[in-house]
């Protein structure tokens, strides 16, 4: 059994990005797939820190724009390992909108939750370290990130039963 590590040896908790009008959609406020496309990565480096090994994205779970964020505004992308099983990782991204002008201001506008599944050198799933949540923040996602496990796992069953039933 690998050693388990806190969240905290593999987080990433400040990644600025600085938002120039390329950046706008047509209402004038940030690409939501320019966002996407960073989480991802951010997420990728905080899988790959955790399990110290290559590490995909295997599915998302969710990605809820709560905010928009607009041009001048920074975006700082935060991301941690919420939770481990064997080979995959639960990695949760929040994404803060931050006018750098007034007082550096910071709004919520983003939350995500995306699985990332470890591979060895012949690209195979292999096992991870598992988490030690510490705080009581970290305690919480790690009982949130099963119960999105299970939501998954049911919605998949469902599915499968529904063809079966329709075919
Ligand atoms: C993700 C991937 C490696 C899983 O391979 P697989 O042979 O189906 O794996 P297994 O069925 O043995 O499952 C391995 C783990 O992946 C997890 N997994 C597989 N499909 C998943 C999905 N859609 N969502 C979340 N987890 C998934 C399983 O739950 C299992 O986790 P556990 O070991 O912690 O219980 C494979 O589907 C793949 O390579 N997908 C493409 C990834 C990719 O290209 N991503 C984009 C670029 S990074």
């Amino acid at each position: 059994m690998k050693k388990a590590k806190p969240p905290s040896e593999s987080a990433v908790n400040d990644h600025t990005y600085r938002i120039f009008p390329n950046d706008l959609n047509s209402h004038g406020t940030a690409f939501g797939g320019l966002i996407m496309s960073i989480l991802d990565r951010v997420a990728a480096v905080v899988a790959e820190r955790h399990a110290q090994n290559t590490s995909v994205t295997a599915s998302v779970d969710a990605i809820h724009f709560l905010a928009p964020a607009g041009r001048g505004e920074n975006l700082i992308f935060m991301a941690a390992v919420n939770r481990t099983w064997n080979t995959s990782m639960e990695i949760g991204v929040k994404v803060i909108a931050e006018d750098n002008l007034n007082d550096r201001k910071r709004r919520h506008i983003v939350s995500a939750y995306l699985t990332f599944v470890a591979l060895d050198e012949n690209r195979k799933p292999t096992s991870v370290p598992p988490l030690k949540p510490e705080s009581k923040d970290e305690k919480r996602r790690f009982e949130e990130a099963e119960m999105r496990r299970q939501h998954r796992f049911k919605g998949a069953q469902e599915k499968k039963l529904r063809r079966q039933k329709n075919d």
